[in-house]
């Protein structure tokens, strides 16, 4: 099993390239199956989430070209989609069981072919995860969906629009529900959607495919139906996650690092809060520069949100930010009922970190010492990555594979800052 070792101590100086959005991707590799023409999508992260998206695709008979492009241009991708030979609507246990995200091919699927199986995605590290949502509202459209033996089974003649209000918000939800909506008949209005700039993006993608819809981004969408949807190329948002995990690690290291080719208007409260820790953040077009000038971060106090609020995706690389701060800062965790998985291991590397509930309470300490850690999930082994990028000495991550489903060639873009980093095994 491949491990990372990071030696600590180093301030990161430079500039790095912010990938594609992982979150913005998934859905909208899954959104090709709508249409009846190839769909060409840019800006691909190589992620292991991506291929396992492309391998369930291909498993339903989508053909998939990959263009890798060439590091020498950033690392840049594409995929073809082609759903024109899709011919099973059965997404299998074994894939789903890897990446929960497998469900966001339930609502295409039963739009384009009017019946769809996709096994339940079980639970991961950081919470039960229910899908609840996502039934709910493809039964509004009218289908008519039963759960058994570890399946979900829809069917529907031909979906119809309808209003509806989702009982909490939920990204995936609102993802699945609106790919229905875009070839249901009639007009859908979905309230209490979620406002992420992922959905925002995989709108772009269906509008561009011909879809009619309104209002991704807020509270409220408009979809419009339309009897099919044609090919288009897009190329996927930059990834607000990778952008704010790359400008904590030179908050904590107190260094300067530029993060290029991003989006700052889609994580402005991750700014405000690395401001309130004393660093300066400029943005400037797609860049976003932040200058910590050799100083020991102040404790932030976060409770995690959904979008425009403090993004839950983040909470782990503040945490970790914390554990060396001047002083002391409170988080809670109100999306996931389980993400404080980092916890344990950053206090191996030394931290003072108190859990009660749903609630964090972590007195920042002058220094943590390296140790072997595990990590746990795709956001808690970032975390411990900056931690070693702190601690004295050397920081073995164990149980990588977390990491690699969300980071692209992190090692490499972190080498890129000055990092002592490496992978082995
Ligand atoms: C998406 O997960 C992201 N994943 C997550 O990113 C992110 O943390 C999350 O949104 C919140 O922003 C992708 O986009 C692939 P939710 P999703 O539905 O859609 C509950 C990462 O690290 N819920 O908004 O699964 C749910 O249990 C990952 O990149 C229901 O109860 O999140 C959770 O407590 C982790 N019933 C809350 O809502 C449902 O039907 C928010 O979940 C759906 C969700």
């Amino acid at each position: 099993m491949q491990k990372i070792v990071v030696e600590g101590g180093i301030p990161l100086h430079g500039e790095v390239r912010i990938s594609g959005a992982k979150n913005a991707v998934l859905p909208i590799l899954c959104a090709t199956l709508l249409a009846d023409e190839p769909v060409e999508i840019s800006n691909v992260p190589h992620l292991h989430d991506v291929v396992t998206t492309a391998k369930l695709l291909g498993g339903l008979g989508a053909g998939i070209t990959i263009d890798q492009g060439t590091i020498g241009s950033g690392g840049e991708s594409a995929i073809v989609v082609d759903p024109r030979s899709v011919s099973s609507h059965v997404a299998p246990y074994e894939l789903v069981k890897t990446m929960r995200a497998s469900v966001l091919v339930l609502g295409p699927l039963l739009a384009r072919y009017g019946d769809a199986e996709v096994s339940l995605p079980g639970g991961c590290a950081i919470g039960s995860r229910p899908v609840d949502q996502h039934i709910k509202g493809l039964q509004a459209l009218g289908a008519e969906i039963s759960v058994d033996h570890g399946f979900i089974k829809a069917r529907a003649k031909r979906l119809r629009g309808a209003h509806h209000v989702f009982e909490m918000v939920s990204v995936g939800a609102t993802e699945n529900v609106l790919m229905a909506a875009a070839l249901a008949e009639g007009t859908t209005v979905l309230e209490n959607a979620a406002m992420e700039p992922e959905i925002a993006d995989l709108a772009e993608c269906l509008n561009a495919m011909g879809a009619r819809i309104s209002g991704a981004g807020t509270p409220r969408i408009v979809v419009e139906g339309v009897p099919r949807l044609h090919g288009c190329r897009h190329a996927v948002i930059a990834d607000r996650i990778e952008t704010g995990t790359f400008l904590v690690a030179a908050a904590m290291t107190g260094g300067r690092v530029t993060a290029r080719r991003t989006r700052p208007d889609t994580l402005e409260a991750v700014l405000e809060k690395l401001r309130e820790a004393g660093a300066t953040v400029t943005v400037e077009d797609d860049r976003i520069t932040l200058d910590m000038h050799g100083r020991r971060p102040r404790a932030v106090d976060i409770t995690t949100r959904p979008h425009p609020g403090f993004p839950t995706d983040m909470q782990a690389q503040f945490m970790a930010m914390n554990c060396i701060a001047e002083g002391v800062g409170v988080i809670n965790e109100t999306i996931f009922e389980n993400r404080f998985m980092h916890v344990n291991e950053l206090l191996r590397l030394g931290a003072d970190i108190r859990v009660e509930g749903h609630t964090a309470v972590v007195r920042g300490v002058e220094r943590l010492g390296g140790a072997p850690v595990m990590a746990t999930d795709l956001r808690a082994s970032a975390s411990l990555v900056l931690a070693g990028l702190v601690a004295e000495g050397e920081t073995v991550v164990d149980r990588i594979y977390h990491l690699d489903r969300g980071y692209e060639h992190i090692e490499e873009k972190l080498g890129g800052l000055g990092a002592r980093i490496r992978r082995i095994g």
